[in-house]
């Protein structure tokens, strides 16, 4: 028997006693004057008055309480070919020193510190060091490109920059520093000081006065005995800015406050995850991403738990049994992951060979999140790996999740297709474009009635106004989360697209409009257009649709590859921007509206109807012959 719905019934009676009872499990300096303050910030904030360090509960605290040689981190990097790992004491030297190497280059509370790293326990400890002496972290994802960089730079104006010489994707060895150094040059703001962590595989040549050596410093400091306190920040006080598509070119700075955050990732690990402090959680993402920020970092070492920082691929590192050696080697008991991942692996290895090379039997529980799971996917993995598979829902927005099966508090049964129910926090509703509240089973936006849970953004980075619009001003009195979807009677959430310009592409969320920005910078390029289209290992890639300007001559499939080049550049390879198709013409209506839903259900091969709005009905056989030659927009059918 499941505990949930006498859980979720107890939060909905009383949210605040139900946030205050969790909020015992974080050690606080002082406690909060209002659990909730509903005129505080845009829609109230948690915890206000309240003071308290995120460092200090994912570190000392457990150091203190006899948890100092148990293993906090153990980084294990098929493609540097290392294992490492930190016992939390160890941890917390690290991030002490490291803290006190920020405050020596002049990093004060309050400060933003962007880090963009790759995949080594320096991203750990960069990210907890800020934490540690209140400053305000900004990861930046290693996949993006220098310009995408400088607009993070303009917008959060860091006072210094952590990096390292380079990443390493599968066999290839990218160097971040050349990016770094561009992402500077392009921007308006410039920080004061760069650290830069150096890897044997590609040294980074540094700039005299602006540059230093991570290690050197950290060295430095030691030898001069110096360790960063923790600092008393307020729970309201921004943890970190993290940098998320959507609506339009500009990213947008999701802010995350400190004390909220704690509470609501400590109750998700033993709740909704069903993992005890000591054991070994492991999320295989990045932490460029909310999940990685969340269950790679700060969820398992708030619980006490042991986490796995994994810098590789789930298959080509070396083979599609990664994973299994991962959750073998380390005992894992819970994974988190993405559909995607999945996907790859069961491509590579589809009768699940390398699954009998390895002793699972510590493995509980995998979860899934970041795009739809597909039931072909989950029934694959429950059916090799034995062990419950559940989909969960979430936004960077939210940095926990929104709907999920909460093992801890007894799995529910699942439903293939649906990430199961709202967690405790979140009133979920199905809402018309008029904002009425939808029956159970009928389609709309899924919208979360205010105020949103502990955890949940409070606002922009410095744009209040943009917070509004974007999530507060559809629907009076909800969040919305720009996923549409259904509720059904059962109370089963189904999150089924976006309602906005998102994508989402390997677990990798981008924005189709940041992306036309782009392709319209082309010189040649008069009109276009870019939808996601449905993709077998991806879930949905970028595919692109230019109009030339009347009088070009030049071939259009060199064009095509200068635009693609144009996009990789800008936003980086992580937009796998590969497609672009030249046509006659976009389909609009007679408002001159891009009929980009059409184009997507031709691009999908779904049935479509004729919009009845269309300008010119004949476009869509052009859009569909230029599908077509792409391999793409087969059997798609309309009902015209
Ligand atoms: N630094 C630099 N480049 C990166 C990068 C990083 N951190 N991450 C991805 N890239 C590059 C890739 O090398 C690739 O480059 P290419 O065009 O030169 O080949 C490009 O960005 C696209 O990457 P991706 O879409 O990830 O495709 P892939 O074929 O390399 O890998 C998967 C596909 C499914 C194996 C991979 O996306 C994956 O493991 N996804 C898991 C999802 C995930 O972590 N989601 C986070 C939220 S849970
Ligand atoms: P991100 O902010 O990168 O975590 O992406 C959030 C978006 O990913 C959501 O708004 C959804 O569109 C999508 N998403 C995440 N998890 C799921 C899921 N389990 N099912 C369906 N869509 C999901």
């Amino acid at each position: 028997m499941s505990r949930y719905h006498e859980v979720y019934a107890a939060w909905k009676k009383d949210p605040e006693a139900f946030w205050a009872e969790a909020a015992r499990d974080i050690d606080w300096y002082n406690l909060w004057d209002k659990v909730f303050d509903p005129y505080a910030g845009e829609y109230g904030r948690w915890f206000a008055g309240a003071e308290c360090n995120t460092a200090y509960n994912c570190l000392d605290r457990h150091v203190l309480r006899g948890r100092g040689g148990q293993k906090a981190l153990i980084y294990d990097s098929p493609v540097a070919k290392q294992t490492k790992s930190f016992t939390y004491a160890e941890l917390r030297d690290e991030v002490a020193v490291f803290g006190a190497v920020l405050q020596d280059l002049g990093v004060k509370k309050g400060d933003r510190v962007i880090i963009y790293l790759p995949m080594i326990p320096e991203a750990a400890i960069a990210m907890l060091a800020c934490a540690r002496i209140g400053a305000i972290h900004s990861v930046v994802f290693g996949g993006f490109a220098a310009s995408e960089l400088a607009t993070r730079l303009n917008d959060s104006k860091p006072v210094a920059i952590v990096s390292a010489s380079c990443g390493i994707e599968t066999a290839r060895v990218i160097p971040y520093k050349p990016l770094l150094d561009k992402a500077i040059e392009l921007a308006t703001h410039k920080p004061a000081a760069c650290v830069v962590y150096q890897r044997p595989m590609a040294m980074a040549s540094m700039i005299e006065g602006r540059d230093h050596d991570w290690e050197a410093l950290v060295a430095d400091a030691k030898a001069r005995g110096r360790r960063a306190g923790c600092a008393v920040v307020a729970a309201t006080d921004p943890l970190y800015i993290l940098y998320t598509s959507g609506t339009t070119g500009e990213p947008k700075g999701v802010v995350r406050d400190n004390g909220g955050h704690m509470v609501a990732l400590k109750w998700s690990m033993k709740n909704h995850y069903g993992v005890d402090p000591g054991e070994v959680f492991w999320a295989a993402s990045d932490v460029g991403w909310v999940v990685g920020h969340s269950y790679i970092v700060y969820a398992p070492l708030l619980h006490g738990c042991t986490s796995i920082l994994y810098e590789g691929k789930p298959v080509g590192t070396p083979d599609a049994g990664a994973f299994w050696r991962v959750i073998a080697e380390h005992k894992v008991a819970a994974m988190f992951t993405a559909p995607t991942a999945f996907r790859a692996i069961k491509k590579d290895d589809p009768q699940g060979e390398h699954v009998k090379r390895y002793d699972l039997s510590a493995f509980r529980t995998l979860f899934l999140a970041g795009e739809r799971a597909d039931p072909e996917t989950i029934k694959w993995a429950e059916a090799h790996l034995g062990v419950p598979v559940l989909d969960h829902w979430w936004q960077t927005e939210t940095g926990w999740p929104i709907a999920g099966n909460p093992v801890g508090l007894g799995q529910l049964p699942v439903k293939y297709g649906s990430p199961t129910v709202p967690m405790p926090g979140y009133e979920l509703h199905t809402l018309d474009e008029k904002g009425q509240r939808l029956a159970a089973g009928q389609t709309g936006t899924l919208a979360i009635k205010l105020p949103l849970p502990p955890s949940s953004l409070p606002t922009l980075w410095n744009n209040n106004e943009r917070f509004r619009r974007s999530y507060l001003t559809e629907f009076d009195g909800y969040y919305t989360t720009s996923d549409a979807g259904y509720i059904d009677a059962d109370g089963y959430i189904y999150v089924m697209a976006r309602t906005d310009d998102v994508i989402n592409v390997a677990g990798h969320r981008l924005s189709t409009g940041q992306m036309e920005e782009i392709v319209a910078k082309h010189k040649d390029v008069g009109e276009c257009a870019v939808i996601g289209v449905a993709d077998a290992m991806k879930g949905q890639v970028p595919a692109g649709f230019i109009v030339l300007n009347a009088g070009v001559n030049r071939n259009p499939a060199d064009i095509e590859q200068e635009v693609v080049k144009l996009v990789r550049d800008e936003i980086g390879p992580v937009a796998a921007f590969r497609t672009v198709m030249t046509v006659p013409r976009l389909p609009k209506t007679r408002s001159g509206k891009i009929l980009r839903g059409t184009m997507r259900q031709i691009a999908d091969g779904d049935t479509w109807k004729m919009p009845a709005t269309v300008d010119d009905p004949a476009i869509f056989d052009e859009i569909t012959d230029a599908l077509q030659s792409r391999g793409m927009g087969e059997g798609g059918k309309s009902n015209r």
